[in-house]
C-alpha cells in the first residue's frame, strides 16, 4: 500500500496595521517575529488574511476613529468566513477592550500593551474554540504599585529584521510607560508605570541588532531621558551611563534616542551628546504650551523660564545641537494670550521642527475630569494652522542655515522621487543628518545603508538638497552586496 501523502503544511497569513508612535510600530515588528515563528506570513491584504491585527493609538480621538472605520471595512470578510481572527491590539485594547467588543462585536481578539506576548496562544486558542480572547494589563488603580507593574510585561523579544523599514535602522525600547500624568494624556493608563529595562538586556539586544547588519538604533522611551535602572545593591544605571555603555558596541554607528521631558535634561546626558560621536546631535524635547497657566493646568511639572534655561543649557553645552519640539493648541482655558505665547515661543526658539496637535479631550485623564474642553473646534483648526506656518517659516530659515555645509549622511533608501525610476541605476536617495535633518541627493541604490558626506547646496522648508561625495565610499562599495532596499510592508502609519 502505498504511504499517504504527507499533509500539505498549512500557510497561515496575518495583516497588520499600525496607528501610532514608535512604541507601536516597535510592538507590530515584535508582535509579527513571534507570529512568523509560529507559521504565519505576512500579507498585505487584508482580504485574504487569515489574522487581521490592528494595533492601535489612543492619545488622541481622531486615532481611534481611524481604528474604528478600518474595522468597519474589514466586518464583511469576517461575515463571509468565520475562520477569519480579528484582533484588536495595543493601547485602546488596554483602555477600552470591552467597549470595541460591544461596537464591534464580530472582534475575537483584543489584547493590551501588557500582554503582547500572550497573542500567538490567545490565536491558536480562538482557532479552536471560536471563543473571543481578552488579556489585558490592570488599571492604574486597580492594585498595588508592583503588582499592576508586574502586569504590563516589557515585550522584547529576539527580533526578526524582516519586519524592518531598513535592515540597518532599529528601535530599542529601554523604558515602558510612563509616571508623568500630564492632565491631557492617556498613556500612563494605557501603557502602565514607567519602568526602566536592566542595561545588560538593552545591551544583548542592541549587539544581536549589529550582528545583523543594524548600524543605527533608536532608543524610545514615553520620557527615554528619565530612564534609571536600580540594580538593587546601591548602583545605579542613569541614562548617560547606558549611553555609553551602548557607545561601545562595535560596529554600531549612530545612537538617537526619543522622546525626552525637559525636566530630565541633565548635564551628564547633554555632556554625553557632546562627546560621543556616535550620538545623533538632536534632541526632541516637546513643550507642549508657551503660556505657564496652561502648562500649570497640564501639569507639565515645569514652567517657560525652566524651559529656555534648559534650552540655552542645551546648546551651550552641545554646539549646533538640533531641537524640535511638540505643541497642543486649543488645551482647556487656552485664551488668544496664552495661545500668542506659543507663538512667541515658536518664533524665538529656533526649533528645527515642531509636531502641533489639536487638544483632544480623552476620558479617564485629569484634564476630562477637572477643565471643560471650551475652546471651539474652528478655533483650534485656527490656531494650529497659524503656528504651523510660522513653525514652517522658522524650519525654513534652520534648513537654509545648513547651505553650505559638509553633512554626515545614513542613507534610507530611495526618496519618493527617487522610488519613481527603476531601481539600479541613478536615482535620488534620501537620508538623515547627525542632526536628524532629511538630505537627498542622487546616487546609486547601492549606496543605501553607507553613511556619507553630502555638500547641501538648497533647502527647503524639511529638505536639504544635496551632491553626495560617494568616491569615499564607491571605491570599497564596488564588491560589496547590494543592500537591502526598504520594505514597509504591513507597517503602515496610518
Ligand atoms: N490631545 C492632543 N495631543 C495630545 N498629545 C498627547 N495627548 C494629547 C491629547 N489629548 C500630544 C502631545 C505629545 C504627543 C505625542 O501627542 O503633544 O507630545
Ligand atoms: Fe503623556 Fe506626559 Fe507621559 Fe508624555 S510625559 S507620555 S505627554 S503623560
Amino acid at each position: 500500500m502505498t504511504p499517504p501523502l504527507p499533509a500539505a503544511p498549512v500557510i497561515k497569513t496575518v495583516y497588520i496595521e499600525t496607528v501610532g508612535c514608535q512604541m507601536n510600530v516597535l510592538d507590530s515588528e515584535l508582535v509579527i517575529g513571534a507570529l512568523k515563528r509560529d507559521g504565519y506570513t505576512l500579507t498585505d491584504n487584508s482580504a485574504v488574511a487569515d489574522l487581521m491585527l490592528f494595533n492601535t493609538c489612543s492619545v488622541r480621538e481622531h486615532a481611534e476613529d481611524k481604528t474604528f472605520s478600518a474595522l468597519g471595512r474589514v466586518a464583511p470578510y469576517k461575515l463571509a468566513n468565520p475562520d477569519k481572527v480579528i484582533g484588536v491590539i495595543g493601547c485602546m485594547a488596554q483602555k477600552d477592550g470591552d467597549a470595541i467588543r460591544e461596537r464591534a462585536p464580530y472582534v475575537d481578539l483584543v489584547v493590551g500593551t501588557g500582554q503582547l506576548a500572550k497573542i500567538p496562544e490567545l490565536v491558536q486558542i480562538i482557532r479552536e474554540t471560536r471563543a473571543p480572547q481578552l488579556a489585558v494589563s490592570l488599571g492604574r488603580k486597580d492594585a498595588d504599585r508592583q503588582r499592576v507593574e508586574l502586569s504590563f510585561e516589557s515585550y522584547d523579544p529576539t527580533r526578526d529584521p524582516e519586519m524592518r523599514s531598513t535592515p540597518f535602522q532599529a528601535y530599542v525600547r529601554i523604558q515602558i510607560g510612563c509616571d508623568k500624568f500630564c492632565t491631557y494624556c492617556v498613556v500612563p493608563s494605557t501603557r502602565g508605570p514607567e519602568q526602566s529595562r536592566h542595561p545588560d538586556s538593552i545591551l544583548n539586544e542592541v549587539r544581536i541588532l549589529v550582528d545583523q547588519g543594524c548600524k543605527e538604533v533608536t532608543l524610545i522611551g514615553q520620557t527615554v531621558n528619565s530612564y534609571a535602572y536600580d540594580h538593587g545593591d546601591g548602583r545605579r544605571t542613569r541614562f548617560s551611563d547606558l549611553i555609553l555603555r551602548i557607545h561601545d558596541v562595535g560596529g554600531l554607528r549612530r545612537i538617537k534616542f526619543v522622546t525626552n521631558f525637559p525636566k530630565d535634561m541633565t548635564n551628564d546626558l547633554l555632556d554625553a551628546v557632546r562627546d560621543l560621536p556616535k550620538l545623533v546631535k538632536y534632541l526632541h524635547v516637546p513643550l507642549q504650551s508657551g503660556c505657564d497657566d496652561v502648562l500649570g493646568r497640564m501639569k507639565r511639572l515645569y514652567t517657560i523660564g525652566d524651559y529656555w534655561e534648559m534650552l540655552h543649557r542645551s546648546r551651550e553645552r552641545i554646539p549646533g545641537v538640533a531641537v524640535s519640539s511638540d505643541f497642543i493648541v486649543g488645551f482647556c482655558g487656552e485664551s488668544d494670550a496664552s495661545f500668542q505665547k506659543s507663538m512667541d515661543i515658536v518664533d524665538r526658539a529656533k526649533f528645527k521642527n515642531s509636531f502641533i496637535f489639536k487638544y483632544s479631550e480623552r476620558p479617564g485623564t485629569k484634564a476630562m475630569e477637572r477643565y471643560p474642553d471650551d475652546v471651539p473646534d474652528g478655533v483650534k483648526k485656527q490656531r494650529n494652522h497659524d503656528l504651523l506656518m510660522l513653525q514652517n517659516e522658522r524650519s525654513l530659515e534652520d534648513s537654509r542655515s545648513m547651505i553650505g555645509k559638509a553633512v554626515e549622511v545614513l542613507v534610507e533608501g530611495p526618496s519618493r522621487q527617487g522610488a519613481k525610476s527603476a531601481p539600479g541605476g541613478i536615482r535620488q536617495l534620501i537620508g538623515r543628518t547627525m542632526t536628524d535633518h532629511i538630505a537627498v541627493f542622487d546616487g546609486p541604490d547601492r549606496l543605501v545603508g553607507e553613511i556619507l558626506t553630502v555638500d547641501i547646496a538648497e533647502a527647503s522648508g524639511f529638505t536639504l538638497y544635496g551632491a553626495a561625495r560617494t568616491g569615499e565610499v564607491l571605491g570599497g562599495v564596488g564588491a560589496a552586496p547590494a543592500a537591502r532596499l526598504p520594505r514597509r510592508m504591513g507597517l503602515s502609519l496610518v
